[in-house]
């Protein structure tokens, strides 16, 4: 009888989440899950799950119990969730599974709400997220081999895993709680072949006492390997795929059920690139008929969200993704319904198992307007640098000054002189070179830019270096991303030798709240990037949508929470601010803006604009080069004859070829119809391993339909098995021979290359027949832009 009163003797808060976690935590099994050999079966009878991706890093928590509601009332019975090893590791040892990293909450709002969970912890995720999800401090080790038994990548990831399995194991089905399975690692069949590291992984989570079905996912032409039969596969694909994957996944699991891993009705946005949206007639069919047929699915994303904070990832070869992540979701960044949400409810009316009901749609959030209003306070970076880091050597990347993202200024003295260029070994990912405090040129990691022109001096200069880092790599082996600048740094004065620069101030600029919190604020106008603040007061508030049309390039906060990055060249030109992060009477916003604004003022829409590119602004736009294509009567390496199935093709070279550029010339196609699309090219050296893409870029191709879908080249390099090079197909529609010409970046020897088809439906055309691959010192004749 003492419960009552130590219950009144608890803080209020304290006692209310005690009150709604209790009767959750209960240990008791009351369902059962299991793999049957033809269904799942809950509580023994076949079930269908319908299944939509939303992750809770992407959503504020206060409104975790409104997606979910949403989920439930689009008729899907389970969400699942991606676990973000660095959402929860972000310092190395120090674990974090709380308030927004509160995965057990997520998991009981859920299951409050009707819905089971599968989850997806790692350790590799991907995702468009920083890192695919691997917390940065791995990268300070030179010779870690990541996502592989290499101790010192396996080491921290048991360490992780055996924390995940602490708070899942009594989220299980098996004690009462709602989660069915567990995903191990993520598409891993498009990295390595592993089976051991795969074991590792799965044995860690059983030690932990996880003890629902453990299973991988794969696109078809991956699930080879790394393929382990004690793994429920899964396969993910697009709209059109679902017959051919499926039947590719039977050819290892012959028995079970047959389920998708990721379903993708749309696609994420990068910066520069066109928003991408999908009409909900383009893959309502496929939906209805893995329903139909009792097959199980993922819609990757049911709900997207947002990349709050510095989280956003980057494809590759360099691709910075957006903030906004809403895929074009059913359920929309801010929670919203859209047409296919309306139309997948719908179908899913239909479909429902017995006993089940659809609840109604869930009542929209608020949406204010707030009127413009001038950010009139200004800080800037130069007059607000810390202390600096002294390097007496070539400078590092950032990792190896203890910072883990966020800007980074590198200074120097540049003696006296005439003028010259200067060169970096890399920059990751921007950089904007000051003499004296005044801009003189920037670096750029999309197009490989790593040198600019240094005017003459008469006296000696001071030389800063300000980098911005976007989020890591998130895909392949890319992942391996420090930032900051890589040496040599060198100057080379105009007819003179190069010599290497040395001797480095370096500031740190990690853009967390400590550094926030020490700026020191002025009114007027800043000389180069800074700091803005102002603020504006509310009635009442609501969901918005900042305008940041008026800005360059930067990130901002609202009352000290990160919304995300911007930039001027769009295609997402506002940011999402959730309502519960504003408040009555007085809310402020701070901007930082590298580029500086045309107009520093913001306000807040009732709609996104997530669909407006600006090129022009791009201070280092992509750029094909110019020039004649011709391979000058040489030879081909190889010529191969490719099949139509969704599966790696290998086209060994008779003998290894030294060169730095690789020209695929598509001869003709399968179909016989004038379209070429290329899902993948891999190069190989000579003992047939696939060869880092770090430093690749698309020199030119004959034509791209980057108009009427996201046909650009470089999807033929981004590791995405879904995305893939189109020919022009809709103003013009050039016939074959189609080109691709890629720069390895540097000589390499080639044993040989690995292709991918498109995938899709069988009558999608652009699949090759006759390729042939060309290697050469020089650039088929085209010059490369400066
Ligand atoms: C892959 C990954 C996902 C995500 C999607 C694209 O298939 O498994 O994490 O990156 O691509 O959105
Ligand atoms: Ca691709």
């Amino acid at each position: 009888m003492t419960f009552p009163r130590l219950l009144a003797s608890c803080t209020v808060t304290a006692a209310l989440l005690m009150a709604s976690s209790l009767p959750l935590r209960a240990a008791e099994a009351t369902h059962t899950f299991q793999i049957g050999k033809d269904d799942f079966l809950l509580d023994g009878k076949p079930f269908v799950i319908r299944c939509g991706e939303m992750h809770f890093a992407r959503i504020p928590p206060e409104y975790w119990r409104h997606r979910l509601k949403m989920a439930k009332a689009m008729g899907l019975n389970t969400v699942c969730a991606y676990l973000f090893w660095n959402f929860h590791e972000w310092e190395e040892g120090k674990f974090d599974w709380s308030g927004w990293r509160d995965v057990a909450e997520f998991c009981h709002l859920a299951q409050e709400e009707g819905l089971w969970v599968l989850v997806r912890p790692g350790p590799y995720s991907c995702a468009e997220w920083e890192m695919g999800g691997l917390p940065w401090w791995l990268v300070k080790n030179d010779k870690i081999k990541l996502r592989t038994t290499d101790p010192a990548f396996l080491n921290p990831a048991i360490r992780y895993f055996q924390e995940v399995a602490r708070e899942l194991k009594p989220l299980q089905i098996t004690h009462g709680g709602p989660v069915i399975m567990v995903q191990v690692e993520n598409e891993y069949g498009s990295f390595g072949k592993d089976t051991a590291y795969m074991g590792a992984l799965r044995k860690a989570l059983i030690d932990g006492g996880i003890n629902v079905p453990l299973f991988a996912c794969n696109p078809p032409g991956a699930i080879a390997n790394g393929y382990r039969s004690d793994l429920f596969q899964v396969v993910n694909f697009k709209p059109g795929a679902a017959k051919r994957s499926f039947e590719t996944l039977r050819k290892f699991q012959k028995t079970g059920p047959l389920m998708n891993g990721e379903f993708y009705p749309a696609w994420f946005d990068m910066w520069g690139m066109p928003h991408r949206t999908t009409d909900v007639r383009s893959f309502i069919g496929d939906v209805d008929s893995m329903l139909t047929n009792h097959q199980s699915f993922s819609i990757y994303m049911a709900h997207g969200g947002t990349s709050f904070g510095l989280w956003a990832g980057a494809d590759r070869p360099f691709r910075p993704d957006t903030s906004s992540y809403d895929y074009d979701a059913p359920i929309s960044e801010a929670g919203g319904t859209t047409e296919s949400f309306g139309q997948l409810r719908e179908l899913f009316g239909k479909h429902l198992l017995p006993g089940e009901t659809l609840p109604p749609v869930p009542p929209a959030n608020p949406v204010i307007a707030i009127p413009p209003f001038k950010l009139t306070e200004v800080a800037s970076l130069s007059a607000n640098l810390p202390a600096p880091k002294l390097e007496s050597g070539a400078p590092k990347t950032m990792e190896f000054y203890g910072q883990s993202r966020g800007d980074i200024i590198y200074r120097t003295e540049l003696p006296a002189g005439p003028e010259g260029t200067l060169s970096a070994g890399e920059v990751h990912d921007f950089g904007w070179v000051f003499l004296d405090g005044k801009p003189v040129g920037v670096l750029d990691r999309r197009s490989r830019r790593f040198h600019v022109k240094i005017p003459a001096r008469s006296k000696s200069a001071q030389l800063d270096i300000l980098i911005e880092a976007m989020g890591r790599v998130n895909f392949g082996q890319e992942i391996f991303d420090r930032k900051g600048l890589h040496a040599p740094v060198q100057f080379t004065p105009a007819g003179g030798a190069a010599s290497e620069l040395k001797g480095w101030q370096v500031f740190s600029l990690p853009l967390d709240a400590a550094e926030l919190a020490a700026l020191k604020f002025v009114k007027g106008t800043p000389a180069g990037p800074a700091f803005w603040r102002g603020s504006f007061d509310l009635a009442a508030t609501g969901d918005t949508f900042f305008d940041v049309r008026g800005w360059g390039k930067g990130v901002l906060w609202v009352n000290g929470h990160c919304l995300g990055r911007f930039w001027n060249i769009g295609p997402t030109q506002t940011m999402y601010c959730p309502g519960p992060w504003l408040k009555k009477d007085r809310n402020e916003v701070v901007v930082l803006d590298l580029l500086g604004p045309a107009n520093p003022e913001l306000a807040g829409l009732t709609k996104p604009i997530l669909d407006q590119l600006r090129p022009e602004l791009d201070f280092a736009r992509r750029t094909r080069a110019a020039g004649t294509f011709s391979t000058n009567g040489a030879a081909p390496a190889a010529e191969a004859q490719l099949k139509s199935d969704i599966v790696w093709q290998d086209v060994k070279f008779p003998r290894p070829e030294k060169g730095r550029y690789l020209c695929l010339e598509a001869v003709d196609s399968l179909d016989g119809k004038p379209d070429a699309a290329v899902a993948e090219l891999d190069v190989m050296d000579a003992r047939g391993e696939p060869l880092s893409k770090e430093r690749w870029k698309v020199l030119w191709v004959s034509s791209e339909e980057i108009a009427a879908e996201s046909g650009d080249a470089e999807n033929a390099l981004d590791g995405q098995p879904a995305t893939f090079w189109h020919s022009q197909s809709a103003a013009a529609k050039p016939g074959y021979p189609h080109r691709l010409v890629l720069d390895l970046g540097t000589p390499v020897e080639i044993g040989g290359v690995r292709y991918l088809p498109r995938d899709g439906a069988a009558t999608d055309s652009g699949r090759i027949k006759t390729a042939r691959f060309y290697v050469s010192d020089q650039p088929f004749g085209l010059q490369a832009a400066q």
